[in-house]
């Protein structure tokens, strides 16, 4: 069960049936789609938000989650942030490796309030205190706001790697400080 996270002003939760048409809206848009995957591809249906509102809802982990962000003040989601294993490069279909990743998709409505900045962090916060050793995090190398945020939230920029996703990377790594020696 994805757990409920809180920050200043954003409040992360699980999916509902009912955030359907902001994940239609939020993955149709070609500025949201552009750098993510390695044939990037808008969200064409409703049927496809819904399938993928219940692929969000599959998550089961104790630490590990896709969480809905909304807005603490009025209950609007403005995004996606993900913690989950990372697919590591091989054979279609990839599989997981033992690598974790944190990720975000935002609504373009809302970049430049440092909300992504603000959800990653407390998501970081969480994986660490859940004993989580290191978490990475991938992006195309065009992606600068999503290197952006990597950096505003602690995390060391480790140069290109093909090590994931079949693709070539920014990579960004950062380790629980609580484990450091
Ligand atoms: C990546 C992405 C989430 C970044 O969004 P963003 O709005 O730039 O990031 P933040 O929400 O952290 O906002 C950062 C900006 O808010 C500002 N900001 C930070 N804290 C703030 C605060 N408390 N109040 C107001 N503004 C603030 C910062 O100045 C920063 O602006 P700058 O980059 O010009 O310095 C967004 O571009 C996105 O969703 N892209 C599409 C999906 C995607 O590519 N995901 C990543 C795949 S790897």
């Amino acid at each position: 069960m994805t757990s409920v996270i809180n920050t200043e002003r954003l409040a992360l939760r699980p999916w509902e049936d009912s955030d359907v048409d902001f994940v239609y809206d939020l993955y149709s848009r070609w500025v949201v789609q552009r750098f993510i995957g390695t044939e990037p591809a808008v969200m064409e249906s409703r049927a496809e938000a819904e399938e993928r509102v219940r692929r969000f809802q599959d998550l089961d982990h104790p630490v590990h989650g896709i969480w809905a962000v909304t807005r603490k003040e009025d209950g609007l989601p403005v995004g996606t942030l993900l913690l989950k294993p990372i697919p590591a490069s091989g054979e279609e279909p990839l599989q997981p490796s033992d690598d974790v990743e944190i990720g975000w998709h935002f609504h373009p409505d809302h970049w430049g309030n440092g909300f992504a900045a603000e959800a990653a962090a407390a998501v970081l916060e969480h994986a660490f205190a859940s004993g989580i050793e290191q978490v990475v995090a991938v992006t195309n190398p065009a992606n600068e706001a999503s290197q952006s945020v990597c950096r505003r939230i602690g995390m060391e920029h480790l140069g290109q790697s093909k090590k994931y996703y079949n693709a070539k990377c920014e990579l960004f790594l950062v380790k629980n400080p609580s484990l450091e020696p």
